[in-house]
Protein backbone atom coordinates (compact mmCIF):
# COMPACT_ATOMS: atom_id res chain seq x y z
CA UNK A 1 0.00 0.00 0.00
CA UNK A 2 3.13 2.55 0.56
CA UNK A 3 5.76 2.95 3.05
CA UNK A 4 5.39 2.39 6.89
CA UNK A 5 6.84 4.53 9.21
CA UNK A 6 4.58 5.04 12.40
CA UNK A 7 3.35 0.98 11.94
CA UNK A 8 6.59 -0.60 10.90
CA UNK A 9 7.38 -2.26 13.99
CA UNK A 10 4.34 -2.75 15.89
CA UNK A 11 4.33 -5.98 15.30
CA UNK A 12 7.88 -6.54 16.51
CA UNK A 13 8.28 -8.49 19.33
CA UNK A 14 9.70 -6.61 22.46
CA UNK A 15 9.04 -3.10 20.11
CA UNK A 16 8.27 -1.34 23.90
CA UNK A 17 11.33 -1.96 25.39
CA UNK A 18 14.31 -0.09 25.14
CA UNK A 19 16.14 -2.85 23.71
CA UNK A 20 13.53 -3.95 21.29
CA UNK A 21 13.31 -0.26 20.68
CA UNK A 22 16.99 0.29 19.34
CA UNK A 23 17.65 -3.01 17.99
CA UNK A 24 14.61 -2.12 15.58
CA UNK A 25 16.63 1.71 14.34
CA UNK A 26 15.17 3.89 17.27
CA UNK A 27 17.37 6.70 18.33
CA UNK A 28 19.18 7.11 15.17
CA UNK A 29 17.30 9.85 14.60
CA UNK A 30 17.55 12.11 17.65
CA UNK A 31 21.48 11.11 17.86
CA UNK A 32 21.56 12.79 14.05
CA UNK A 33 19.10 15.76 15.69
CA UNK A 34 21.21 16.23 18.26
CA UNK A 35 24.47 17.26 16.64
CA UNK A 36 22.15 20.07 14.77
CA UNK A 37 21.71 23.53 16.03
CA UNK A 38 17.94 23.91 17.14
CA UNK A 39 17.25 26.42 14.57
CA UNK A 40 18.16 23.87 11.83
CA UNK A 41 16.02 20.98 13.06
CA UNK A 42 12.98 23.42 12.94
CA UNK A 43 13.76 24.45 8.87
CA UNK A 44 14.04 20.63 8.68
CA UNK A 45 10.55 19.72 10.39
CA UNK A 46 9.21 23.01 8.05
CA UNK A 47 11.11 21.56 4.87
CA UNK A 48 9.58 18.17 5.65
CA UNK A 49 5.87 19.68 5.14
CA UNK A 50 4.77 17.66 7.84
CA UNK A 51 1.36 18.61 9.23
CA UNK A 52 -0.06 18.02 13.02
CA UNK A 53 -2.15 15.07 12.93
CA UNK A 54 -4.28 16.28 15.90
CA UNK A 55 -6.93 17.45 13.55
CA UNK A 56 -6.25 20.99 11.74
CA UNK A 57 -3.32 19.96 9.93
CA UNK A 58 -1.15 22.96 10.79
CA UNK A 59 2.67 22.77 9.69
CA UNK A 60 4.60 21.73 12.58
CA UNK A 61 7.65 23.28 12.09
CA UNK A 62 5.62 26.83 11.58
CA UNK A 63 4.26 26.22 14.80
CA UNK A 64 7.21 25.91 16.79
CA UNK A 65 8.73 28.94 15.16
CA UNK A 66 6.36 30.90 17.25
CA UNK A 67 7.34 29.33 20.59
CA UNK A 68 9.69 32.29 21.69
CA UNK A 69 12.27 30.94 23.20
CA UNK A 70 13.55 34.23 24.58
CA UNK A 71 11.51 34.94 27.00
CA UNK A 72 13.49 33.96 30.56
CA UNK A 73 10.04 31.64 31.25
CA UNK A 74 10.44 27.89 30.74
CA UNK A 75 9.25 26.83 27.07
CA UNK A 76 7.09 23.61 27.72
CA UNK A 77 6.15 21.14 25.44
CA UNK A 78 2.86 18.81 25.82
CA UNK A 79 2.64 15.70 23.80
CA UNK A 80 -1.94 15.59 23.22
CA UNK A 81 -2.32 12.15 23.92
CA UNK A 82 -6.01 12.52 24.81
CA UNK A 83 -7.39 10.75 21.33
CA UNK A 84 -11.15 11.25 22.13
CA UNK A 85 -12.63 12.29 18.91
CA UNK A 86 -15.17 9.34 17.93
CA UNK A 87 -14.08 7.15 15.20
CA UNK A 88 -10.32 8.06 16.38
CA UNK A 89 -8.18 5.13 17.94
CA UNK A 90 -4.50 5.66 16.37
CA UNK A 91 -2.32 7.33 19.11
CA UNK A 92 -3.10 4.31 21.29
CA UNK A 93 -1.56 2.08 18.88
CA UNK A 94 1.66 4.42 19.35
CA UNK A 95 1.76 4.02 23.28
CA UNK A 96 0.66 0.65 23.44
CA UNK A 97 3.47 -0.99 20.64
CA UNK A 98 5.90 1.34 20.30
CA UNK A 99 5.85 4.43 23.22
CA UNK A 100 9.66 4.83 22.83
CA UNK A 101 9.09 6.76 18.94
CA UNK A 102 6.79 8.79 20.55
CA UNK A 103 9.31 9.74 23.39
CA UNK A 104 12.22 9.89 21.00
CA UNK A 105 10.02 12.70 18.75
CA UNK A 106 9.54 14.33 22.11
CA UNK A 107 12.90 14.68 22.79
CA UNK A 108 13.94 15.86 19.14
CA UNK A 109 10.79 18.09 19.34
CA UNK A 110 12.17 19.59 23.20
CA UNK A 111 15.67 20.04 21.91
CA UNK A 112 14.11 22.20 18.58
CA UNK A 113 12.10 24.46 21.29
CA UNK A 114 14.29 24.46 23.85
CA UNK A 115 11.96 22.63 26.29
CA UNK A 116 13.40 20.78 29.40
CA UNK A 117 10.32 19.62 30.41
CA UNK A 118 7.72 18.06 28.60
CA UNK A 119 4.18 16.61 29.52
CA UNK A 120 2.49 13.38 27.81
CA UNK A 121 -1.65 14.02 28.37
CA UNK A 122 -3.37 10.69 28.47
CA UNK A 123 -6.85 10.17 27.81
CA UNK A 124 -8.15 8.96 31.13
CA UNK A 125 -10.02 6.03 29.79
CA UNK A 126 -6.75 4.92 28.27
CA UNK A 127 -5.73 2.25 30.75
CA UNK A 128 -2.82 0.39 28.89
CA UNK A 129 -1.61 3.12 26.73
CA UNK A 130 -1.02 4.80 29.71
CA UNK A 131 0.52 1.92 31.43
CA UNK A 132 2.62 1.20 28.42
CA UNK A 133 3.57 4.81 28.18
CA UNK A 134 4.59 4.87 32.04
CA UNK A 135 7.06 1.51 31.49
CA UNK A 136 9.03 3.14 28.45
CA UNK A 137 9.28 6.38 30.29
CA UNK A 138 10.81 4.87 33.78
CA UNK A 139 12.98 2.66 30.93
CA UNK A 140 14.15 5.43 29.08
CA UNK A 141 15.12 7.40 32.50
CA UNK A 142 17.24 4.34 33.53
CA UNK A 143 18.85 3.89 29.76
CA UNK A 144 20.00 7.64 29.78
CA UNK A 145 17.66 8.64 27.00
CA UNK A 146 15.85 10.95 29.62
CA UNK A 147 17.35 13.13 32.30
CA UNK A 148 20.42 14.68 32.71
CA UNK A 149 22.44 14.50 29.21
CA UNK A 150 20.63 12.78 27.00
CA UNK A 151 22.70 10.45 25.53
CA UNK A 152 25.57 11.85 26.62
CA UNK A 153 24.65 15.13 24.29
CA UNK A 154 24.54 18.62 26.67
CA UNK A 155 20.89 18.45 26.42
CA UNK A 156 19.32 17.22 29.47
CA UNK A 157 15.16 16.63 29.49
CA UNK A 158 12.29 15.65 31.79
CA UNK A 159 9.08 14.32 30.91
CA UNK A 160 5.68 14.12 33.01
CA UNK A 161 2.54 11.24 32.17
CA UNK A 162 -0.26 13.08 33.38
CA UNK A 163 -3.78 10.76 32.72
CA UNK A 164 -6.90 12.78 32.55
CA UNK A 165 -10.01 12.46 34.01
CA UNK A 166 -11.71 11.23 30.54
CA UNK A 167 -13.12 14.55 28.96
CA UNK A 168 -13.50 14.96 24.95
CA UNK A 169 -12.83 18.88 25.54
CA UNK A 170 -9.18 18.16 27.24
CA UNK A 171 -8.17 17.24 23.53
CA UNK A 172 -8.24 20.90 22.99
CA UNK A 173 -5.02 22.40 23.49
CA UNK A 174 -6.24 25.35 26.20
CA UNK A 175 -8.54 23.17 27.73
CA UNK A 176 -5.73 20.64 28.03
CA UNK A 177 -3.50 23.19 29.35
CA UNK A 178 -6.05 23.96 32.02
CA UNK A 179 -6.66 20.41 33.23
CA UNK A 180 -2.45 20.22 33.64
CA UNK A 181 -2.85 23.20 35.61
CA UNK A 182 -5.30 21.06 37.84
CA UNK A 183 -8.22 23.44 36.55
CA UNK A 184 -11.53 22.76 34.98
CA UNK A 185 -11.07 21.45 31.46
CA UNK A 186 -12.36 24.37 30.01
CA UNK A 187 -10.55 26.26 26.84
CA UNK A 188 -9.23 29.96 26.95
CA UNK A 189 -10.02 32.62 24.55
CA UNK A 190 -7.48 32.64 22.18
CA UNK A 191 -5.09 34.92 21.25
CA UNK A 192 -2.61 34.50 23.55
CA UNK A 193 -2.13 31.15 21.78
CA UNK A 194 -0.12 28.26 23.80
CA UNK A 195 3.02 29.75 21.57
CA UNK A 196 3.07 32.92 23.48
CA UNK A 197 0.98 31.65 27.15
CA UNK A 198 0.25 28.68 27.28
CA UNK A 199 0.97 26.03 30.21
CA UNK A 200 1.59 28.20 33.53
CA UNK A 201 1.42 31.21 31.26
CA UNK A 202 4.97 30.09 29.52
CA UNK A 203 5.61 29.69 25.86
CA UNK A 204 4.08 26.05 25.54
CA UNK A 205 3.79 23.97 22.42
CA UNK A 206 0.95 21.66 21.98
CA UNK A 207 1.28 18.57 19.54
CA UNK A 208 -0.19 15.06 18.50
CA UNK A 209 1.01 11.58 19.37
CA UNK A 210 1.29 11.00 15.61
CA UNK A 211 2.55 14.37 14.64
CA UNK A 212 5.73 13.71 17.20
CA UNK A 213 6.11 10.38 16.85
CA UNK A 214 7.21 10.60 12.93
CA UNK A 215 10.07 13.19 13.91
CA UNK A 216 12.55 10.04 14.67
CA UNK A 217 12.10 9.09 10.63
CA UNK A 218 12.50 12.55 9.45
CA UNK A 219 15.98 12.63 11.01
CA UNK A 220 17.11 9.22 10.93
CA UNK A 221 15.90 9.34 6.80
CA UNK A 222 16.23 12.83 6.50
CA UNK A 223 13.46 15.84 5.61
CA UNK A 224 13.73 14.48 1.94
CA UNK A 225 12.36 10.86 2.87
CA UNK A 226 9.62 12.23 4.00
CA UNK A 227 9.07 15.18 1.78
CA UNK A 228 9.33 12.47 -1.33
CA UNK A 229 6.14 10.91 0.11
CA UNK A 230 2.66 11.78 0.09
CA UNK A 231 0.87 14.58 -2.58
CA UNK A 232 2.61 18.49 -3.47
CA UNK A 233 0.85 19.85 -0.39
CA UNK A 234 0.14 16.68 1.88
CA UNK A 235 3.38 15.56 2.56
CA UNK A 236 4.25 11.91 4.52
CA UNK A 237 1.58 9.40 5.55
CA UNK A 238 -1.49 8.74 7.74
CA UNK A 239 -2.41 6.55 10.44
CA UNK A 240 -6.27 6.16 9.96
CA UNK A 241 -8.67 4.49 11.93
CA UNK A 242 -11.34 2.64 10.41
CA UNK A 243 -14.04 1.46 11.82
CA UNK A 244 -17.96 0.95 11.00
CA UNK A 245 -19.26 -1.63 8.65
CA UNK A 246 -16.56 -2.96 7.09
CA UNK A 247 -15.08 -6.49 7.03
CA UNK A 248 -11.49 -5.42 8.21
CA UNK A 249 -11.59 -2.67 10.99
CA UNK A 250 -8.20 -1.68 12.34
CA UNK A 251 -5.62 0.93 12.29
CA UNK A 252 -4.15 1.71 8.82
CA UNK A 253 -1.13 3.72 7.26
CA UNK A 254 -1.36 4.97 4.61
CA UNK A 255 0.49 7.48 1.85
CA UNK A 256 -1.40 10.80 1.78
CA UNK A 257 -3.35 11.32 -1.62
CA UNK A 258 -4.05 7.24 -1.52
CA UNK A 259 -7.67 6.85 -2.98
CA UNK A 260 -10.25 6.22 -0.44
CA UNK A 261 -12.06 3.61 -2.54
CA UNK A 262 -9.57 1.97 -2.68
CA UNK A 263 -8.74 2.07 0.99
CA UNK A 264 -12.52 1.14 1.59
CA UNK A 265 -12.16 -1.93 -0.55
CA UNK A 266 -8.41 -3.14 -0.73
CA UNK A 267 -7.25 -2.32 3.10
CA UNK A 268 -10.70 -1.98 4.61
CA UNK A 269 -12.13 -5.33 2.96
CA UNK A 270 -15.35 -3.87 1.72
CA UNK A 271 -18.63 -3.10 3.53
CA UNK A 272 -19.37 -5.93 5.48
CA UNK A 273 -21.97 -8.63 4.89
CA UNK A 274 -22.15 -8.13 1.18
CA UNK A 275 -24.27 -4.98 1.65
CA UNK A 276 -24.02 -1.28 -0.17
CA UNK A 277 -22.18 1.20 0.87
CA UNK A 278 -24.16 4.47 2.35
CA UNK A 279 -22.20 6.81 4.02
CA UNK A 280 -18.27 7.97 5.09
CA UNK A 281 -17.40 10.01 7.50
CA UNK A 282 -14.00 10.38 6.82
CA UNK A 283 -12.13 12.19 9.33
CA UNK A 284 -13.75 11.50 12.98
CA UNK A 285 -17.22 12.43 13.68
CA UNK A 286 -17.07 16.25 13.56
CA UNK A 287 -15.84 16.63 9.79
CA UNK A 288 -19.11 16.30 7.32
CA UNK A 289 -20.51 13.20 5.97
CA UNK A 290 -19.71 11.69 2.32
CA UNK A 291 -22.27 10.11 0.47
CA UNK A 292 -21.37 6.60 -0.93
CA UNK A 293 -21.65 8.52 -4.51
CA UNK A 294 -19.46 11.21 -3.82
CA UNK A 295 -16.40 9.05 -2.73
CA UNK A 296 -15.50 8.45 -6.20
CA UNK A 297 -12.83 10.47 -6.68
CA UNK A 298 -11.40 11.21 -3.66
CA UNK A 299 -8.28 11.08 -1.72
CA UNK A 300 -7.27 10.64 1.13
CA UNK A 301 -5.18 13.98 1.71
CA UNK A 302 -5.87 17.14 3.38
CA UNK A 303 -7.09 19.08 0.02
CA UNK A 304 -8.68 16.18 -1.90
CA UNK A 305 -10.92 15.68 1.52
CA UNK A 306 -11.46 19.30 1.54
CA UNK A 307 -12.50 19.74 -1.77
CA UNK A 308 -14.93 17.12 -1.47
CA UNK A 309 -16.75 19.69 0.98
CA UNK A 310 -15.02 17.68 4.21
CA UNK A 311 -11.84 17.02 6.47
CA UNK A 312 -9.11 14.61 7.14
CA UNK A 313 -9.20 15.79 10.65
CA UNK A 314 -8.12 13.06 12.76
CA UNK A 315 -8.32 10.01 10.40
CA UNK A 316 -10.99 8.36 11.90
CA UNK A 317 -12.96 6.51 8.83
CA UNK A 318 -16.05 5.50 9.86
CA UNK A 319 -18.35 3.37 6.86
CA UNK A 320 -22.00 2.83 7.52
CA UNK A 321 -23.88 0.19 5.06
CA UNK A 322 -27.18 0.60 3.41
CA UNK A 323 -29.21 -0.07 6.79
CA UNK A 324 -27.72 2.86 8.58
CA UNK A 325 -30.18 4.71 10.06
CA UNK A 326 -29.22 8.43 9.53
CA UNK A 327 -31.63 10.16 11.72
CA UNK A 328 -30.33 7.65 14.85
CA UNK A 329 -26.63 8.31 13.64
CA UNK A 330 -27.49 12.23 13.56
CA UNK A 331 -29.54 11.64 17.15
CA UNK A 332 -26.31 9.67 18.62
CA UNK A 333 -23.31 11.63 18.05
CA UNK A 334 -25.78 15.21 19.42
CA UNK A 335 -25.61 12.98 22.52
CA UNK A 336 -22.38 12.78 22.33
CA UNK A 337 -21.27 16.64 22.29
CA UNK A 338 -24.37 17.20 24.32
CA UNK A 339 -22.62 15.37 27.34
CA UNK A 340 -19.79 16.56 26.37
CA UNK A 341 -19.73 20.26 26.35
CA UNK A 342 -17.76 21.64 29.08
CA UNK A 343 -20.66 24.52 30.13
CA UNK A 344 -18.79 27.41 29.51
CA UNK A 345 -20.18 28.79 26.86
CA UNK A 346 -24.27 29.20 26.97
CA UNK A 347 -24.90 28.50 23.12
CA UNK A 348 -22.96 25.52 22.78
CA UNK A 349 -23.96 24.28 26.41
CA UNK A 350 -27.77 24.36 25.92
CA UNK A 351 -27.83 24.29 22.11
CA UNK A 352 -26.32 20.90 22.49
CA UNK A 353 -29.01 19.96 24.60
CA UNK A 354 -31.37 21.10 22.34
CA UNK A 355 -30.48 19.75 19.15
CA UNK A 356 -30.29 16.23 21.04
CA UNK A 357 -34.08 16.90 22.22
CA UNK A 358 -35.40 17.43 18.87
CA UNK A 359 -33.17 14.47 16.96
CA UNK A 360 -34.53 12.00 19.59
CA UNK A 361 -38.31 13.23 19.42
CA UNK A 362 -37.20 12.89 15.68
CA UNK A 363 -35.80 9.44 15.69
CA UNK A 364 -38.68 8.11 17.82
CA UNK A 365 -41.13 9.12 15.57
CA UNK A 366 -42.47 12.26 17.23
CA UNK A 367 -41.18 14.69 14.67
CA UNK A 368 -43.14 17.48 13.74
CA UNK A 369 -43.01 19.61 10.50
CA UNK A 370 -39.93 22.12 10.86
CA UNK A 371 -37.75 20.47 13.34
CA UNK A 372 -35.16 20.35 10.61
CA UNK A 373 -35.28 23.78 10.01
CA UNK A 374 -35.45 24.46 13.95
CA UNK A 375 -32.12 22.09 14.60
CA UNK A 376 -30.60 24.57 11.32
CA UNK A 377 -31.69 27.53 13.02
CA UNK A 378 -30.17 26.51 16.42
CA UNK A 379 -26.80 25.14 14.54
CA UNK A 380 -26.30 29.05 13.41
CA UNK A 381 -26.52 29.97 17.14
CA UNK A 382 -23.74 27.81 18.18
CA UNK A 383 -21.30 27.65 15.39
CA UNK A 384 -19.09 30.63 15.32
CA UNK A 385 -20.53 31.68 18.94
CA UNK A 386 -18.12 29.90 21.24
CA UNK A 387 -14.77 29.99 22.98
CA UNK A 388 -13.43 26.82 21.31
CA UNK A 389 -14.03 24.77 18.19
CA UNK A 390 -16.01 22.62 20.37
CA UNK A 391 -19.37 24.60 19.26
CA UNK A 392 -18.49 24.08 15.48
CA UNK A 393 -17.65 19.94 16.30
CA UNK A 394 -20.93 19.76 17.17
CA UNK A 395 -22.76 21.35 14.72
CA UNK A 396 -21.00 20.17 11.62
CA UNK A 397 -22.69 16.03 11.69
CA UNK A 398 -26.09 17.73 12.47
CA UNK A 399 -25.91 19.79 9.91
CA UNK A 400 -24.08 17.40 7.22
CA UNK A 401 -26.10 14.42 7.72
CA UNK A 402 -29.52 16.79 7.24
CA UNK A 403 -28.42 18.27 3.83
CA UNK A 404 -26.81 15.00 2.64
CA UNK A 405 -30.07 12.42 3.47
CA UNK A 406 -32.81 15.58 3.68
CA UNK A 407 -35.29 12.89 2.94
CA UNK A 408 -34.60 10.34 5.83
CA UNK A 409 -35.17 12.82 7.85
CA UNK A 410 -38.59 14.10 6.51
CA UNK A 411 -39.57 10.78 6.15
CA UNK A 412 -38.98 10.11 9.69
CA UNK A 413 -40.75 12.96 10.37
CA UNK A 414 -43.71 12.34 8.32
CA UNK A 415 -44.25 9.07 8.30
CA UNK A 416 -43.23 8.40 12.24
CA UNK A 417 -41.56 5.15 13.03
CA UNK A 418 -42.25 3.53 10.14
CA UNK A 419 -39.59 4.63 7.92
CA UNK A 420 -39.75 3.76 3.88
CA UNK A 421 -36.15 2.53 3.97
CA UNK A 422 -37.24 -1.93 3.80
CA UNK A 423 -34.65 -2.65 5.61
CA UNK A 424 -34.50 -0.29 8.50
CA UNK A 425 -37.98 -1.25 8.63
CA UNK A 426 -37.31 -4.92 8.89
CA UNK A 427 -34.36 -4.81 11.80
CA UNK A 428 -37.36 -2.62 13.59
CA UNK A 429 -35.54 1.05 13.90
C1 LIG B 1 -12.91 19.74 20.72
C2 LIG B 1 -11.51 19.45 20.30
C3 LIG B 1 -10.94 18.22 20.63
C4 LIG B 1 -9.62 17.93 20.26
N1 LIG B 1 -9.10 16.71 20.58
C5 LIG B 1 -7.82 16.43 20.24
C6 LIG B 1 -7.23 15.18 20.61
O1 LIG B 1 -7.87 14.32 21.23
N2 LIG B 1 -5.94 14.96 20.23
C7 LIG B 1 -5.20 15.90 19.55
O2 LIG B 1 -4.03 15.67 19.26
N3 LIG B 1 -5.75 17.08 19.19
C8 LIG B 1 -7.01 17.36 19.53
N4 LIG B 1 -7.53 18.59 19.20
C9 LIG B 1 -6.66 19.56 18.51
C10 LIG B 1 -5.77 20.30 19.52
O3 LIG B 1 -6.47 21.43 20.02
C11 LIG B 1 -4.46 20.76 18.90
O4 LIG B 1 -4.75 21.50 17.75
C12 LIG B 1 -3.52 19.62 18.53
O5 LIG B 1 -3.22 18.82 19.64
C13 LIG B 1 -2.24 20.20 17.96
O6 LIG B 1 -1.35 19.18 17.60
P1 LIG B 1 -0.84 19.04 16.11
O7 LIG B 1 -0.37 20.39 15.67
O8 LIG B 1 0.26 18.05 16.22
O9 LIG B 1 -1.99 18.55 15.30
C14 LIG B 1 -8.86 18.89 19.55
C15 LIG B 1 -9.45 20.12 19.20
C16 LIG B 1 -10.75 20.38 19.56
C17 LIG B 1 -11.34 21.71 19.18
Amino acid sequence: MSKKILLKNVHNQGQATFDGYVNSGGLLGLKKALKKDPKEVIEEVKNSGLRGRGGAGFPTGVKWGFVPRDTGKPVYLICNADESEPGTFKDRVIMERDPFLMIEGMIIAAYALGSSLSFIYVRGEYSYPYIKTLEAIKEAYSKGMLGKNILGSNFSHEMVLHRGAGAYICGEETGLINSLEGKKGQPRIKPPFPAVKGLYGCPTCVNNVETLAVLPFIFSEGWEAYAALGTEKSKGTKLISASGHINKPGVYEIELGYPLKEFLEVECGGVWKGRKLKAVIPGGSSVPVLRADEIEKVNLDYESLRDAGTMLGSGGFIVLDETADMVEVARNLAHFYAHESCGQCTPCREGGHWVEKVFTRISKGRGVPGDMELVDSMCSQIAGHTICPFGDALVTPAQSLMKKFPEEFKDRILNGSKSTNPLNYELGH
